[in-house]
């Protein structure tokens, strides 16, 4: 399938229709999607909240985390979703973490992956085993600022304005089309933690968007 990528830097023009309302469209099967977090899981937990309100025609069968002090693993609890370790430490090299990773989401019959606060970096074994179907989130408008510390590059660049993105993921890291971008306006008092906090209000946002482009043309 192909999702028709929305790149703009305007938030308010971004999010779909279907997003605060019931978008259960019953032309499309439900989108199956296999998550992976490493961190606090905020992004995650708006994806199961939607579903849980009706508002995405998705499910979510499985987490994956990769660090056992992961807070989405609790989220998950919470939503009753399985949510498994697969400890990267466990693992010789980056391709076995992905192999397991695989594994598991076949076994669960994930359709598509949402890196929702991922820090690993991916390998062809996942990207191949679901080829243009793994979508990643990035607190910068990229290409600017890939990589670690997105937000503190941005201060460190003194730009006036950064955002976050939601693409489809390729090999090099942060690269990829790009499905959705929201801007967010640096303020002269800003520190990485205050930026950072208004950045995540509008990744949850175009998290939900993508999805449903996603889960609309699925
Ligand atoms: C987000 O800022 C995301 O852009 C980055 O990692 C953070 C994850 O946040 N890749 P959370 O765990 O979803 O709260």
């Amino acid at each position: 399938m192909t999702v028709n990528p929305v790149s703009t830097n305007s938030s308010a023009s971004l999010i779909s229709p279907e997003i605060g309302k019931s978008a259960i469209d019953s032309a499309h099967p439900t989108l199956k999607l296999g998550i992976l977090a490493s961190g606090s899981g905020s992004n995650f937990e708006v994806i199961a909240e939607a579903i849980q309100k009706g508002q995405l025609n998705a499910e979510i069968p499985v987490l994956i985390y990769n660090n056992p002090e992961a807070k989405a693993a609790a989220r998950a609890e919470k939503y009753g979703i399985p949510a498994i370790l697969l400890n990267h430490r466990d693992c010789k090299s980056r391709e076995e973490l992905d192999t397991k990773i695989v594994k598991t989401f076949q076994e669960y019959d994930v359709e598509w992956v949402v890196m929702a606060g991922w820090m690993r970096i991916v390998t062809k074994v996942l990207l191949d085993a679901f080829p243009d179907k793994v979508i990643n989130i990035h607190p910068s408008l990229l290409p600017s600022f890939p990589g670690i510390r997105a937000v503190e590059q941005a201060l460190a660049a003194k730009v006036k304005i950064t955002g976050c993105t939601v693409h489809i993921a390729h090999l090099e890291v942060d690269s990829g089309p790009i499905l959705m971008q929201a801007a967010v306006p640096v303020l002269p008092d800003d520190t990485a933690e205050t930026l950072h906090a208004r950045i995540q209000v509008q990744e949850h946002k175009i998290m939900l968007g993508a999805i449903a482009l996603i889960a609309e043309s699925h």
